[in-house]
């Protein structure tokens, strides 16, 4: 049970970093699912990138003195058991599927915008500095993957029949 901003704040800590976990083997998966190789590059890039957010997670959760937890984050398992669905049973083109896959990865993105910009929004409501500094980085990274998806994918719309 949440009662406090404090324990509203653990508990989405938690769910990011479940989240995080769940998206490094999706991102796997995803990029080995396409063939444009910018999207390619685009994924395995990310998914560096949400190694070292899972560290920075594990930073703030020692700055409040906290056990790096999951939580299971039903939202960014549904995103992905949809991509998951859509490439089993669709039969789609590559063409279709690079696009479908960079709209996917879309998808995700914004999800963990809000969720970094909540986590925010309750660090800094209970005075967490550090804990600010490291979700403000893992916030970065995601708008730009999330602004680089948004111009691949009109890129990828244009070679749809
Ligand atoms: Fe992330
Ligand atoms: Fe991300």
């Amino acid at each position: 049970m949440a009662t406090t901003a404090r324990e509203l704040f653990e508990h989405e800590l938690r769910d990011a970093y479940d989240a995080e976990h769940r998206l490094v083997d999706s991102l796997k998966e995803m990029s080995s699912k396409v063939t444009d190789p910018e999207l390619t590059k685009a994924f395995d890039l990310h998914r560096e990138q949400t190694q070292r957010q899972i560290e920075r997670l594990e930073t703030v959760f020692s700055s409040i003195d906290f056990k790096p937890e999951r939580e299971s984050c039903k939202g960014i398992k549904g995103l992905i058991t949809e991509f998951k669905e859509f490439t089993k049973e669709e039969n789609s083109s590559t063409e279709v599927l690079n696009f479908f896959a960079a709209v996917s990865a879309k998808k995700v993105e914004h999800y963990e915008i809000v969720a970094y910009e909540s986590l925010m929004q309750l660090a800094r409501q209970l005075g967490l500095r550090d804990a600010q500094a490291s979700l403000r980085e893992n916030l970065a990274e995601e708008l730009a993957t999330a602004d680089q998806l948004q111009g691949m994918s009109e890129k990828l719309l244009t070679e749809l029949t």
